[in-house]
């Protein structure tokens, strides 16, 4: 077992650091930044079904629905293609429309998750194209799928998902530019340049996880809370998401996420001083609306954690903490955003004695309906 965790305590730290290396493996031999190509042979061999789609429907559950969620956010933004995301378990029982012009694109790290399973199956008698981004070669999703593109995250142990949550997220990333070049809805200067910050992302994550100490350090500060906000915008919405996920799955603190101008709409009833509110609000995206939202939670008393960009000083006046993360376009910021989160979700449960990889109640992979 400890070799197997190659020297960290526990695989989702193991997993956590893995994710350079994963994103790498993701992307190697598909994004090709000197030729200002994206080959990947699941697009390639069904372009046009693509390109004539009414409609993308990305089905998933639990963190691969997030990924699916910054999906939607990228193939809407890039590629300019109407995206909707279900969670597998709605979609299936709900008399969903489905025609043969709709193309779903199913995620799922296992490959094995019942629901979303059930729901490629619906969706493919009713004649729509179904597409697999999977981790697991040759899973049960994998071979139902007409075609599909594997992360390559390597074996996930930890429950809580980490790096097929951000080798997902690459996948998408990738097909949403690759469709967004084949539609011309992205110049082709655009286009590489967003390879070039691509290729750049994995050195920015290893940096990131250089602030292991200072994760440490809120974590310490934030351990006992009894319930978290977490607030995200625009890209950063499911990020918002899954960092609250990260959180109750392996501390079982209550945490929610939510987008952050919705705060007004409720959870600003529950802020006080001890209301911890984790809030991403890097440089692009809205910042000025973040940056007030900010301000309504201080004027409340809630303690703010702030994920900034670096050199930020606007935000780092008003909140308690803050995490810097380095500069990239909008659009890819989710990669590095979620880190931070997933190493405070670890420390967090490390420091209330949990069992950090296999949480309770909870499997790697929810094979019943
Ligand atoms: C379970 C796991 C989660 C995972 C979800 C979907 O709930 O604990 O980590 O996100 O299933 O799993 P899948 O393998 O389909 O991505």
């Amino acid at each position: 077992d400890q070799i197997e965790k190659g020297g960290y305590d526990h695989f989702m730290l193991k997993e956590i650091h893995e994710q350079p290396k994963a994103i790498i493996d993701t992307y190697r031999g598909r994004m090709l930044p000197n030729e200002g190509l994206i080959k990947m042979s699941g697009i390639d061999d069904n372009l046009n079904k693509f390109l004539n789609a009414n409609r993308i429907i990305i089905i998933a559950c639990g963190t691969s629905w997030h990924a699916g969620l910054v999906g939607e956010y990228l193939l809407e933004d890039m590629a300019r293609i109407p995206v909707e995301v279900e969670y597998a378990s709605e979609f299936r029982y709900r008399n969903p429309i489905i025609t043969p012009n709709d193309v779903v694109i199913a995620i799922s790290q296992s490959g094995e998750t019942a629901d979303t399973l059930a729901a490629i199956k619906l969706a493919k008698s009713k004649g729509a194209f179904v597409f697999g981004i999977c981790n697991v070669v040759g899973s049960s999703i994998a071979r139902e799928t007409h075609a599909g593109a594997y992360t390559h995250a390597g074996p996930e142990i930890g429950v809580a998902s980490t790096k097929a949550f951000t080798t997902q997220i690459t996948v998408l990333t990738l097909i949403s530019l690759k469709l967004a070049k084949a539609k011309g809805t992205m110049s082709d200067s655009a286009f590489r340049m967003y390879l070039q910050k691509m290729q750049l992302i994995p050195a920015k994550i290893e940096g990131l996880l250089k602030i292991d100490e200072k994760v440490k350090e809120i974590a310490a500060v934030y351990k006992d809370a009894k319930n978290c906000l977490y607030l995200g915008r625009g890209f950063n919405f499911p990020v918002a998401l899954e960092g609250a996920l990260k959180l109750k799955e392996i501390s079982y603190i209550h945490a929610e996420g939510y987008p952050a101008a919705e705060m007004k709409h409720g959870p600003i009833a529950l802020i006080d001083e001890n209301m911890p509110i984790f809030v991403i609000a890097t440089n692009k995206g809205h910042y000025e609306k973040v940056v007030s939202n900010i301000q309504e939670i201080k004027s409340r008393s809630g303690k703010i954690i702030a994920i900034v960009t670096e050199g930020d000083v606007q935000v780092r006046e008003i909140a308690d903490h803050v995490i810097e993360i380095p500069e990239t376009e909008e659009a890819l910021t989710p990669l590095l955003t979620t880190i931070p989160f997933q190493l405070l979700s670890y420390h967090v449960a490390v420091m209330l004695g949990k069992n950090v990889d296999q949480p309770r109640n909870l499997a790697k992979s929810v094979t019943v309906e």
